[in-house]
């Protein structure tokens, strides 16, 4: 908590380092009712910062002062000066040795930032901030530093202690306690420190490198969860090997560790050879964990691991540049994830994903760009915008270079900045110099936020046979960016002829064409591009694979919708397609609903999703994505002002037509997956995922019948399966049924069977937590109350309080503004105990403008309730304020 209003920091006045750290020495004593934190600082004047002596200010928060030295001289209240965030003083060499110890509190650390207690063990979460909360330091990611650490602790309560790099040393004390050294050879930033103590087990692997090396892999865990660590393992195992094989990057120290902790603000942090994962990103069991469950872990382990190189070998400057490293690992996951799994799906989660969260955020209060300009508390800009677009940003510069440029450009990027702090233009110019092409438009994405729109309109002329695609873009108006430049957008796409085939694509002056699937940069605010030899009227297949992260607008009739979706080569298009045909008509049912007229579905709706289900060519996986409607979300963010009601409706309107109208096929398909799945061993390979999530989807459609056949099958389906997949996808359509009895008995049954599994209890209360049915709020209320619910947990909190916020539309945007004032109660409840979990929780209320003129004040009421509702965090005041701005 904060002594006076949070300052704003800027980009353009970043400055390098007075001085520089070359060695760090740490040794932590730790007990059970405080920790002392012992540092040696080796410094020196910093030769780029110019000349003299300036005082060096250290940082440091929420540390108890217990001695410090310049060169072995110990220093009084006089030789320094300490605030709450500072500690000042004067040195008088250009190299010289700080030593200083602290008192600190981890066992009463409820913000999970720096050092603190996770279920009885010791952890540490240091980025971006945190480790100022361990010791006096220059907490600033272009500080790099080599590490030493020595921790000391009782040895029956924490038999193994942990930290970066390898270990060196470690012995026994006389009074029950033991203490390890560790040392990284590598220079750091202070953001990936980390230490661990705990009562762990392993599970204990190798890898051999490109090179030859043997890697000692080890996954830690409370002894309990030790049968659930193989399927991360697998997955380090193949992310190692794959960022060998695609990026040529080898792991560079002879242990790399995983450890696995309750309670975590994220989902994991990539600290040099030692990762700290939230346990839900690394543990998976058939049993307690679902398909999607298991395909996080693969994603979450990969991701870490490949911050090894994209991060760590080479780090961010400052925190501006945080998407430099975190746009990048995404993409690397989401290209990872695509290659172990099925790619076209792997392309439509993400993309729903974005479509629905990120361009929420871009269109709201804090919207900001990929590389921003400002902030006032950087936990806040670990955002949807810094990963998920930064990752987009990654995916065009792919698409514009091509495969083989881009990995030349991230040869050079890696060789030039090894060791390096470095900003997203060194990353651009290397990309640039390896490619030859000049990037300077493209940047234009690091620096302006919103979402562009891509309204595109095509002519074509029978007698020149040419035809012609005009493209317009621009940008709404985002806080502090009135006006956009255009930007560079790749449009990947093809045209097909009236039988569906694509035809050959020769631009206007090209002398042959250039295949049937091309890109085209659109870099004008309008611009046409004509294509020649066509021999008919074709129809286009515009943003393929979702070349560029726009909104794109093109007056498609829902015949020609139809059309796509059963004829692009494009796997992403024909999804596309159903996903705009659905929206078309969705938005015409919410229409009937606020005239109040009677509500009429489009059939060709249900004839394209008939279709769908009967081609059993068709990967199972893509019939699922293709019978899911667009999301209530989805469908708000489109809306100018989101009726939630009339959406609601509307979707579930259409849910129980296709239910009626295609059951027969429904039914067929459910019973022949649930055969497959009662006759076959639970596997999580990507053909019996596709399998599971059509069965499922299946099954949440038939139970809409409200038919006992269906019921049976469901209870059948929750009582007998052999995996988590199938029992809580059946949990959930209970739930959401009006079969109250056999709810009410499903839910304490399993609640029962999994009361000690904390992860799976997560997932009961999620389940709840989303279903529409009235009495939401009631319910979430009453489920806070439950023994295994735990407001210091974020895991719970976003079970529970986030699932309901975020996914339960109707129950939240209820008229009376309860379900605001609950969570505006929740978030000021928060603030006290971890700033950052408060702040994310936060990020409904902020979407206010939205809703209609009631709902509006309604929010905005529960946003000034928080303001003024006491002393508040940097990481609250910012979104809190911002959104009311
Ligand atoms: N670098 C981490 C990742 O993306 C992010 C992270 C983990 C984090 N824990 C955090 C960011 C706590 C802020 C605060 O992999
Ligand atoms: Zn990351």
């Amino acid at each position: 908590m904060r002594s006076e209003l949070p300052k704003t920091i800027h980009l353009k006045d970043y400055r390098v380092p007075d001085y520089l750290i070359d060695e760090t020495h740490l040794t932590f004593e730790l007990f059970e009712d405080h920790s002392l934190v012992h540092a040696q600082l080796v410094l020196r004047r910093n030769p780029q910062a110019g000349p003299g002596l300036p005082p060096l200010v250290l940082d440091g928060q929420q540390l108890e002062l217990l001695s410090l030295a310049m060169d072995d001289v110990p220093l009084g209240e006089a030789d320094y000066l300490l605030t709450d965030s500072h500690l000042t003083l004067q040195p008088k060499r250009g190299e010289f040795v700080i030593d200083s110890s602290v008192r600190i509190h981890p066992e009463r650390n409820t913000a999970l930032e720096g050092l603190y207690k996770s279920s009885g063990m010791f952890c540490t979460q240091c980025e971006a901030e945190g480790f100022r909360r361990i010791t006096f330091y220059l907490d600033r990611p272009d500080v790099m530093s080599k590490f030493t650490t020595t921790l000391s602790a009782d040895k029956q309560a924490y038999p193994i202690l942990l930290s970066n790099g390898n270990p060196i040393a470690s012995g026994e004390e006389e009074d029950g306690r033991h203490w390890a050294t560790w040392q990284d050879p590598f220079k750091k930033p202070a953001y990936l420190f980390a230490l661990v103590a705990g009562d762990l087990w392993c599970i204990e692997d190798s890898f051999r490198t490109m090179s030859g090396r043997d890697v000692a892999l080890r996954i830690y865990v409370e002894p309990e969860n030790i049968g659930k660590l193989q399927h991360g393992m697998d997955s380090l195992k193949h992310s190692m090997r794959w960022d060998e094989e695609v990026y040529g990057r080898e792991y560079d120290l002879d242990i790399f560790m995983i450890v696995a902790v309750n309670d975590f603000n994220m989902g994991a942090m990539e600290n040099k050879g030692l990762n700290i994962f939230n346990s839900s990103c690394v543990l998976a069991h058939p049993d307690t964990a679902t398909d999607a469950a298991h395909q996080r872990v693969e994603a979450v382990v990969a991701h870490e691991y490949f911050h090894n190189w994209s991060g760590n070998r080479v780090t961010c400057r400052d925190w501006f540049q945080l998407s430099l490293k975190e746009g990048f690992t995404v993409f690397r996951d989401a290209e990872f994830s695509a290659d172990m799994n099925s790619r076209t799906v792997k392309r439509i989660e993400d993309v729903a994903f974005l479509r629905t969260q990120q361009f929420a955020e871009d269109a709201g209060p804090m919207a900001h760009p990929v590389r921003p300009d400002s902030y006032m508390e950087i936990s806040n800009f670990y955002t949807l915008t810094i990963y998920e677009k930064g990752a987009e940003v990654l995916r065009m510069i792919h698409t514009l270079l091509g495969a083989e440029k881009f990995r030349q450009g991230s040869d050079l990027y890696f060789e030039r900045h090894d060791g390096q702090a470095v900003t997203c233009d060194d990353f651009v110019k290397a990309m640039e110099d390896a490619s030859g092409q000049d990037l300077t438009q493209f940047k234009r994405w690091y620096t302006q936020s919103g979402t562009p729109r891509l309204a595109v309109q095509d002519s074509y002329d029978a007698h020149a046979k040419t035809y012609t695609l005009t493209f317009r873009q621009s940008c709404p108006a985002t806080p502090g960016q009135e006006h956009k430049q255009p930007f560079v957008i790749p449009v990947a796409l093809g045209l097909l002829d009236t039988h569906g085939h694509e035809l050959p694509l020769r631009l206007c002056g090209e002398t042959e064409a250039c295949g049937t699937s091309r890109v085209l940069a659109v870099t004008e605010a309008e611009q046409s591009f004509t294509f020649v030899d066509v021999p008919t009227h074709p129809l286009p297949s515009l943003l393929r694979g979702f070349s560029a992260p726009v909104k794109l607008s093109f007056p498609y009739g829902r015949d020609q919708l139809l059309f796509l979706m059963q004829h692009d080569s494009d796997g992403f298009n024909r999804w596309e397609a159903g996903q705009q045909l659905a929206v078309q008509v969705l938005q015409e049912l919410v229409g009937q609903q606020q005239r109040s007229e009677r509500l009429h579905l489009d059939r060709r709706l249900i004839e394209a999703l008939r279709s769908v289900l009967a081609d059993s060519a068709l990967d199972p996986a893509m019939v699922a994505e293709m019978l899911s409607l667009p999301a209530e979300a989805y469908l708000a963010e489109l809306s100018e002002v989101a009726d939630i009601d009339a959406i609601h409706i509307a979707r579930e309107f259409a849910r129980r037509e296709i239910s009626r109208e295609l059951f027969d096929l429904l039914w067929s398909r459910y019973q022949a997956c649930r055969e497959a799945s009662r006759s076959t061993a639970y596997a999580a390979d990507a053909a019996q995922i596709a399998r599971r999530s059509l069965q499922n989807i299946a099954l949440s459609y038939l139970m809409l019948a409200q038919s006992e056949e269906v019921l049976d099958a469901c209870e059948e389906q929750f009582e007998h399966a052999d995996n988590m997949t199938e029992r809580l996808a059946a949990l959930a359509v209970l739930v959401n049924s009006p079969f109250d009895a056999e709810k009410a008995g499903a839910l304490a049954k399993f609640a029962e069977h999994f009361r000690n599994d904390a992860l799976v209890m997560d997932q009961w209360f999620s389940v709840q937590a989303g279903c529409p049915l009235p009495g939401g709020l009631e319910r979430v209320q009453e489920l806070m109350r439950h023994p295994a619910f735990n407001l210091k947990n974020p895991n719970k909190v976003r079970a529970l309080i986030g699932a309901f916020a975020n996914q339960n539309h109707v129950n939240f945007h209820r008229a009376d503004g309860a379900g605001y004032r609950f969570l505006a109660d929740q978030v000021i409840a928060l603030n006290a105990l971890n700033p950052q979990i408060a702040s994310r929780q936060l990020t409904p209320l902020t979407r206010w403008r939205k809703y209609d003129p009631t709902r509006q004040a309604l929010m905005r009421g529960e946003l000034e309730r928080i303001l003024a509702s006491g002393e508040l965090s940097s990481d609250v005041f910012e979104v809190v304020s911002k959104s009311l701005a």
